[in-house]
């Protein structure tokens, strides 16, 4: 379709204080801890750029500024590098890096929610179609979570959320989709809902952390309306553009791991690591010895 607006800027959210990995994010941000070799943040950046992202937006708080220094060429380092004839390890920095340019930070001065944190972006955003990444959800597949909502939307337009399966039960934790006709790669979004209360989620499909929204989101958003929790909400902003714009759900079929939990980073940590050839060997062996020990017998011939 001739009036769709190409996705080339990505909102990635990393104001949030990381209070659950205390003592860990005192001085860290928790956007920087590592999963096998690699900070938090570059994974979701890494899919960005792999779905034709081509400026990247960081909505920062205090004690943050590490980041930014992340996604610059770090001097001295590359200097003793190249003294050293290390060349893969240049490679990998060089590989991880933006291009001049493309990015940009600005801060979120309050944590007044993530629909807040969003609207910082606005004006480096303007009036065009963005991809919004949270970074605490890490995704595994083949295909990147984001590339497939990019096909999606360059064939249907409006606003695309990527969503997930997730045991009923847990549904209360997250944003949840009602699902409405199929369309081709996905389907039409009836409604949102933002932690619904256990027992009333219209699904069990949630949001996943992925989203490509239209730059309208942001005139909603200037209304500071509040929320659940008393955060200014992103769900609750969608709904709203919903009465005037198409949502479509994508389903995405890899695996999302919650990092903003300490359980879901940890088992991040074992799957990615477990995707590696040069570790999953002893690792393998490794994860036998501990499940052996901790397992009684009878669940662990279930777990092996
Ligand atoms: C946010 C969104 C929610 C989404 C979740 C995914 O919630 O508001 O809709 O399901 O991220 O992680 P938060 O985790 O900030 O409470």
């Amino acid at each position: 379709m001739a009036d769709i607006k190409p996705v080339r800027k990505a909102v990635f959210p990393v104001a949030g204080l990381g209070t659950r990995f205390l003592p860990a994010t005192k001085s860290v941000p928790k956007e920087m801890l590592t999963i096998v070799d690699k900070p938090v943040i570059q994974y979701a950046v890494e899919e960005a750029r792999a779905a034709g992202i081509e400026h990247f937006v960081f909505v920062t708080g205090r004690n943050k500024a590490v980041i930014e220094d992340h996604f610059d060429i770090q001097v001295e380092l590359e200097h003793t590098l190249r003294q050293r004839g290390k060349q893969d390890a240049l490679d990998l920095l060089a590989s991880s890096l933006p291009l001049a340019g493309q990015t940009s930070f600005t801060r979120q001065q309050s944590p007044l929610g993530l629909g807040h944190a969003v609207w910082c972006a606005r004006d480096i955003i303007g009036d065009e179609p963005f991809a919004l990444l949270l970074p605490d959800m890490v995704m595994q597949d083949r295909k990147g979570c984001l590339s497939s909502m990019v096909e999606l939307y360059n064939e249907t337009g409006g606003n695309i959320i990527a969503t997930e399966e997730v045991a009923w039960e847990e549904t209360h934790k997250y944003g949840v989709v009602e699902t409405g006709n199929n369309v081709e790669g996905g389907f039409e979004i009836t409604n949102m809902v933002e932690k619904p209360e256990p027992g009333s989620a219209p699904s069990n499909l949630f949001i996943n952390g992925r989203y490509i929204l239209q730059p309208e989101i942001f005139d909603i958003l200037s209304g500071h309306e509040k929320g659940a929790g008393g955060e200014i909400q992103i769900t609750d902003a969608m709904i709203k553009l919903a009465k005037s714009q198409k949502f479509y759900g994508f389903r995405f079929a890899g695996r999302t791991f919650d990092c903003g939990s300490r359980e879901g980073f940890i088992t991040a940590n074992v799957a990615i690591a477990m995707t590696q050839e040069d570790l999953n060997g002893n690792l393998r062996v490794e994860l036998k010895r501990i499940l052996a020990e901790v397992l009684p017998e009878q669940d662990y011939q279930i777990a092996g």
